[in-house]
């Protein structure tokens, strides 16, 4: 089956990294493994650059007929004084939005080679593996009314709406029991019910839900507690469920304890497992164009593109199994670098991976 793939590098570390996890695909593809088309476009600060919009026409269309989009990383210092709409982030958001991309996984799994860096004792992260499912098309970065609205006597008052539907929080509850059933059939559902009538239809729905997998064992939690816990004993979580914003959130903490930010990849997907795949990283502006990020995150990203969207878990499994190699092998990143080892550039780190493979 030919595929295509929507390539979109965006901004900063995004350029560097996206062509370290493109040698992967290349490699398949030389190798008759992949029938694959890859097509670039601009999006985020690049986009505004090309067409003066983060979310271009055609790359919006691209990406709408394409079978999955590979994602860089978005934003730059240059950008941040555009007007709202016209900033990078804008671009990712309209993105998620245009192609419904409901559901993102957030795999939180720490390689053994890599306990030494998280900032957590050995005891308490060894072994992690975590996925959080986090509703990523709802919630208070869409919901309207929202604005900054000035009253008579000058004052501005700034406001979101933090709104759900019942039926899109049954759809992302389908996803996270259908993901916990292939997993260790334990999930926590994060809310914040003792406060937000919201998250009381949310928790409502997520019980229901429930009926329909009596083999999955269901919690809840607030989400300061859960902030707390994901600190204190992360491995009691096996899949976590969230709002948008909590997800947003608690995802960025999780990645802590593995390490690095540079490592995990995500998915976001639509009702019909058509998916975006980014690492979920930012664009780093600080260390962009010197050739020192960390691509593993990209790269993984790639494995999973593969599994969810593209059918090739054989593919998946073995670029996942290459970058424990790597890691094995000593090779780091200055994210992840530790004594002993052998600090690697974006590039070098990209060989390394495609040599193991
Ligand atoms: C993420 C990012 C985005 C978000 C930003 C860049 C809009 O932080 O993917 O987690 O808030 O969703
Ligand atoms: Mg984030």
């Amino acid at each position: 089956m030919s595929v295509n793939v929507a390539v979109m590098p965006g901004d900063g570390i995004g350029i560097e990294i996206i062509a370290e996890a493109v040698k992967v695909l290349d490699y398949y593809r030389a190798q008759g493994r992949l029938d694959i088309t890859l097509n670039e476009c601009p999006v985020g600060g690049a986009g505004y650059d090309a067409a003066g919009k983060p979310l271009p026409d055609e790359t919006l269309a691209l990406a709408k007929a394409s079978d999955a989009i590979l994602f860089g990383a978005i934003g730059g210092p240059q950008y941040e004084n555009l007007p709202r709409e016209l900033r990078p982030e804008r671009g990712l958001l309209a993105l998620r939005a245009g192609l419904d991309l409901f559901a993102n996984l957030r795999p939180a799994i720490l390689y053994p080679q890599l306990v030494a860096a998280s900032s957590l004792k050995p005891e308490v992260v060894a072994g992690l593996d975590i996925m959080i499912v986090r509703e990523l098309t709802g919630g208070i970065y869409f919901g309207q009314p929202r604005g900054i609205n000035t009253d008579a006597s000058g004052e501005r008052t700034g406001f979101n709406t933090l709104v759900y539907k019942e039926s899109e929080i049954e759809r992302i509850a389908k996803v996270a029991f259908d993901i916990a059933m292939k997993r260790g059939k334990r999930l926590c559902s994060v809310d914040k019910a003792n406060v937000l009538e919201v998250s009381e239809l949310w928790r409502e729905v997520m019980i229901k839900k429930s009926e329909a997998y009596p083999d999955v064992e269901l919690s809840h939690m607030y989400v300061d507690n859960a902030a707390m816990q994901l600190i204190k004993w992360p491995k009691q979580f096996d899949v976590v469920v969230t709002k948008n914003l909590f997800g947003d959130i608690l995802s960025d903490a999780a990645s802590m304890l593995t390490g690095s930010i540079g490592m995990l990849p995500s998915a976001s997907l639509d009702a019909n497992s058509k998916g975006m795949y980014e690492p979920i990283h930012g664009s780093a502006p600080d260390i962009a164009g010197k050739g020192v990020a960390n691509p593993l995150a990209t790269i993984l990203s790639v494995a999973m593109m593969l599994r969810y969207s593209l059918r090739h878990p054989q593919l998946a499994d073995e670029i996942e199994a290459a970058v424990g190699r790597v890691l094995d092998k000593g090779l780091r990143t200055p994210d992840i670098m530790a004594e002993g080892c052998k600090q690697v550039g974006t590039v070098e780190m990209g060989e390394a991976v495609l040599a193991e493979l």
